[in-house]
């Protein structure tokens, strides 16, 4: 068993990580409970791969489990789901003191947390991420959100969870496009600060991709302790600490965007094109090697990711995509900051990026 403690003053919790631990959940989640029974939501699929070994553990201790069970997929992030999972669980009776238990991926831990900071203005929650995207990212540091029609995750609190309990093997029935898709943020925490730990996926990562369960929770433990003491230093993001972990979000949102934010490209794998555009374009600013971009591509190539515009099925004009940017949640005082590379392991936040410039280079970039 590992911990990792996120320290947040008050809003301080751990994460645990151990391989089978959603089959002992109630050895760590029994302080969570409340009355003899555990509110869990959750998705279709994961309700079917993963929930009874959940139910298992609450059934042996004598806990009731109430599921709440809503449709897998993106739009789940919606008005309508929020307002039909904030109507069960007033229905349910839920306190303040109370917790739900979010049981599935970054769409059911986004809309729980999100739904767990509104009802009665603020309830409890646990995160059991169930994908390896929530493992290593959207489970730990209290953002959640649904989205607009105005775009993703433009609606939402910082609400921290109570804990978060990771278990590995329940990567075991996660599709492998989806494997791929997390481990595209995975990969991201060591081109932000830490060049040994790219150096360890470029070495581990066909393994970790291939179900090697050592090398899973080795990615697993030391993306969450990255993840933590970026939280732990910039919470809600006003410093640009926490900003570091958007890289590759800016360029991956606008090939979102243009393939309809659709099973056409997972947020992961926009993330995964992003990050080698953003090294692209560090490069073609001679901030970075071309050596280094070409090595990021090449890794993520190697994974079976999207690495550019055209293994990312986008064929769209660099204006187009800048269009797509401007549109992002990220924009600051009217301008787009943008994070880019000195190198790997070094990214930064750049603030004064001509977008003429991007346009013009995403029209030459391939
Ligand atoms: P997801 O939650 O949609 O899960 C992907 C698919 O895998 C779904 O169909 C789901 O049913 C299925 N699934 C999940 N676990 C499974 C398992 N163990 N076995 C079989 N199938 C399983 O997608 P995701 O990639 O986990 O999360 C994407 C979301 O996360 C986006 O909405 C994104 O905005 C958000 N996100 C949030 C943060 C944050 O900090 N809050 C960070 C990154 C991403
Ligand atoms: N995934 C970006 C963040 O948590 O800030």
């Amino acid at each position: 068993m590992t911990i990792v403690p996120v320290a947040l003053g008050t809003r301080s919790y751990d994460i645990q990580i151990a391989d089978g631990l959603l089959d002992r959940a109630m050895d760590v989640l029994a302080p969570f409970v409340a009355r003899g029974r555990m509110v869990v939501v959750t998705d279709e699929s994961v309700a079917k791969r993963q929930l009874p070994r959940l139910k298992a553990s609450t059934d042996s201790a004598g806990i009731t489990l109430h599921p709440i069970v809503l449709p897998a997929g993106e739009a789940t992030k919606s008005w309508s789901q929020l307002e039909m999972l904030t109507d069960q669980l007033l229905q349910l009776g839920i306190e303040r003191g109370d917790h739900v238990v979010a049981l599935g991926g970054g769409v059911i831990g986004d809309l729980t947390g999100f739904a767990a900071a509104i009802v009665k203005r603020g309830c409890g929650f646990v995160q059991v991420p169930t994908t390896l995207l929530a493992q290593v990212d959207s489970s730990v540091g209290g953002k959640t959100a649904i989205n607009s029609r105005a775009g993703k995750n433009l609606i939402g609190a910082f609400h921290q969870p109570s804990f978060v309990l990771i278990d590995p093997s329940v990567l075991d029935t996660l599709p492998a496009r989806e494997l791929r898709a997390g481990y595209a943020e995975t990969v991201k925490y060591g081109l932000i600060d830490d060049a040994d730990f790219f150096a360890w996926c470029e070495a581990h990562g066909a393994e970790l991709l291939d179900g090697d369960r050592a090398a899973q929770t080795e990615a697993i433990e030391h993306s969450v302790a990255a993840k933590a003491r970026i939280v732990g230093e910039d919470e809600t993001e006003r410093s640009g600490r926490r900003a570091l972990l958007n890289l590759g979000h800016t360029f991956g949102h606008a090939l979102e965007a243009e393939t309809g934010f659709s099973d056409a490209l997972l947020h992961g794998e926009a993330v995964a094109a992003g990050i080698a555009l953003a090294f692209g374009y560090s490069a073609h600013k001679g901030l970075c090697s071309a050596d280094d971009a070409e090595r990021v591509s090449a890794h993520f190539k190697a994974a079976g990711l999207p690495h550019g515009l055209t293994s990312a099925g986008v064929r769209a004009e660099g204006a187009k995509l800048v269009f797509h940017m401007l549109h992002d949640k990220k924009m600051e005082g009217g301008t787009l900051p943008f994070l880019l590379a000195r190198g790997i392991g070094e990214t930064f936040l750049a603030r004064d990026v001509d977008l003429d410039d991007v346009a013009a280079f995403l029209d030459s970039a391939d």
